[in-house]
Order: structure tokens, then C-alpha cells, then sequence
């Protein structure tokens, strides 16, 4: 089964995507983390991610297809999650087509509905374990110790560059302008589904369930 998480900058799609990776052996495919990865390497196109990323703004549909393109012709999977991408209908038209040629199809694409003034709450609050990924959030779901990661252990945990509120309203614009498109696209191929992303999250991974377990 392969989906995509859709939905705003913080609906929550990260924190959904792990749960699924952790509870069905899916494999999730995060292009922010992909690119996050690529601005800490020191390469050129790491430099040159950061400066746009940092801001708000999308990365062009060239790099972030590209970082799709070769993790599906790398990796096995029984069902890939993709989370923050498609954002583009150009990246859209670039996921079918590479799902096809791999002979694979999208099951399904689940839409994370949030107000934008959830949002700045749980962007502003958010941090995340630098050692294993884990998402927490300062109010919603902190550490149970506090900077240890109930996962690993580990003290590393992080804040964002890009979660601070002039970088969101610009990831917000970009979101309404280039990627909300995308949920009349899905519901016309008849592949587009809603949750209620403001619910706790154990309410949201059960209403995702709910909707692979149809598809299943
Ligand atoms: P990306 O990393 O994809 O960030 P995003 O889309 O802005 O999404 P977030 O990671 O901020 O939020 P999320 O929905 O995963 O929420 P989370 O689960 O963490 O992209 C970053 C940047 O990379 C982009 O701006 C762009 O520059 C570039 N980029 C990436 N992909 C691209 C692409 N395809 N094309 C072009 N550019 C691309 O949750 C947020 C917080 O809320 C957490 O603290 C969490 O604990 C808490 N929380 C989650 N769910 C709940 C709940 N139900 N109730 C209460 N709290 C909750
Ligand atoms: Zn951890």
C-alpha cells in the first residue's frame, strides 16, 4: 500500500508517518528530511537548499523528484508513506509516473485537515530527538524526562530553523498557493481522503487505520 500524507506545515503528518512505519513496517519517504540530511552534508546543493528551506520557500520540483526518484529505484518496501511530497501538481504528475514505471500505484491519499491557528502552536512548540527522530512537542507531548528522548535516550534534541513564525507564514502561503491544488487532483482521481487533524493524535493514526484497513 503506498500513500501520501497531505497537509499544512505542522498538521502532523511526521508524527503520523512514524507511528505507521513503527506499527505496519511501511517505509517513510519525508523530502524535508531528505533535504535537511542534504544541508548538513556540505555539498553544493546542501548550501543551496538551506538558504530556501530556512525561509519558507519550496526547493525546486528538479531536487526534490530527483531525491524521490532515486529512493524508489533503491529501496524495497511493502508500502511507502510519503510525507511532504508530492507539494507541487509537477511533483504530482512526476510521483504517478514513477509509480508506474515500477509497476506500483497510490493507494491512497490522506488529507490532514488543521486551522492555521493550530498551527503556530504546534509548529513553535515542536522539537525532535536529532538521534533517532522522534517529534515532540513542548505542550502536546513532551519528554517524559525532560531533553531525554523516551525512544533512544539520547539528549540531543532539536528545534527547527524553519519553525519560527516568519518562516511559517511563508511555508503557509507557499502550502495555500502551490500544493493545496493537489486535493482537488486526488479527489478527482478518486484516491483523496480527510481526517480531522486537530484530534489527539491517537485519534488520528486511528482514523488513518481505519482508512488503510479499507484499502487493505
Ligand atoms: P517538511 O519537513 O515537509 O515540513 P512541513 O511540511 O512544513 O511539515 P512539518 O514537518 O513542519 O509538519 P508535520 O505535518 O510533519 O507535523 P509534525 O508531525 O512534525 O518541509 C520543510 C521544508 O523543506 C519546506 O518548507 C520546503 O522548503 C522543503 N521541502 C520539503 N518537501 C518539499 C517538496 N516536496 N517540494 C519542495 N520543497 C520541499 O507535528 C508538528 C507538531 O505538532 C509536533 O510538535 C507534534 O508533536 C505536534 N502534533 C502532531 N500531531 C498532533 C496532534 N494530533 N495533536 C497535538 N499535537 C500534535
Ligand atoms: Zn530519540
Amino acid at each position: 500500500t503506498n500513500i501520501i500524507l497531505l497537509g499544512p506545515p505542522g498538521a502532523g503528518k511526521g508524527t503520523q508517518a512514524r507511528k505507521l512505519v513503527e506499527e505496519r513496517g511501511m517505509v517513510q519517504l519525508s523530502t524535508g528530511d531528505m533535504l535537511r540530511e542534504a544541508k548538513t552534508s556540505g555539498t553544493e546543493m546542501g548550501r543551496r537548499v538551506a538558504e530556501v528551506m530556512d525561509r519558507g520557500q519550496l526547493v525546486t520540483d528538479e531536487i526534490v523528484i530527483g531525491l524521490i526518484e532515486e529512493k524508489l529505484n533503491t529501496v524495497q518496501a511493502s508500502g511507502f508513506i510519503f510525507d511532504g511530497f508530492p507539494r507541487t501538481l509537477a511533483q504530482a504528475d512526476a510521483l504517478g509516473e514513477l509509480l508506474a514505471k515500477n509497476g506500483q500505484t497510490l493507494d491512497a491519499v490522506i488529507e490532514m485537515r488543521v486551522d492555521d491557528a493550530a498551527l503556530v502552536a504546534r509548529i513553535t512548540g515542536r522539537y525532535t530527538c536529532g538521534n533517532c527522530g522522534e517529534v515532540y512537542h513542548d505542550e502536546t507531548k513532551p519528554t517524559k524526562v525532560a531533553g531525554v528522548c523516551d525512544v533512544c535516550g539520547s539528549h540531543d534534541m532539536k528545534r527547527r530553523a524553519d519553525d519560527n513564525e516568519d518562516s511559517l507564514k511563508t511555508r503557509l502561503m507557499e502550502y495555500y498557493k502551490k500544493t493545496s491544488p493537489l486535493i482537488g487532483y486526488y479527489y478527482h482521481a478518486r484516491k483523496l481522503f480527510t481526517v480531522d487533524g486537530l484530534a489527539e493524535i491517537d485519534a488520528v493514526a486511528a482514523a488513518v487505520a481505519a482508512i488503510l484497513d479499507g484499502k487493505a
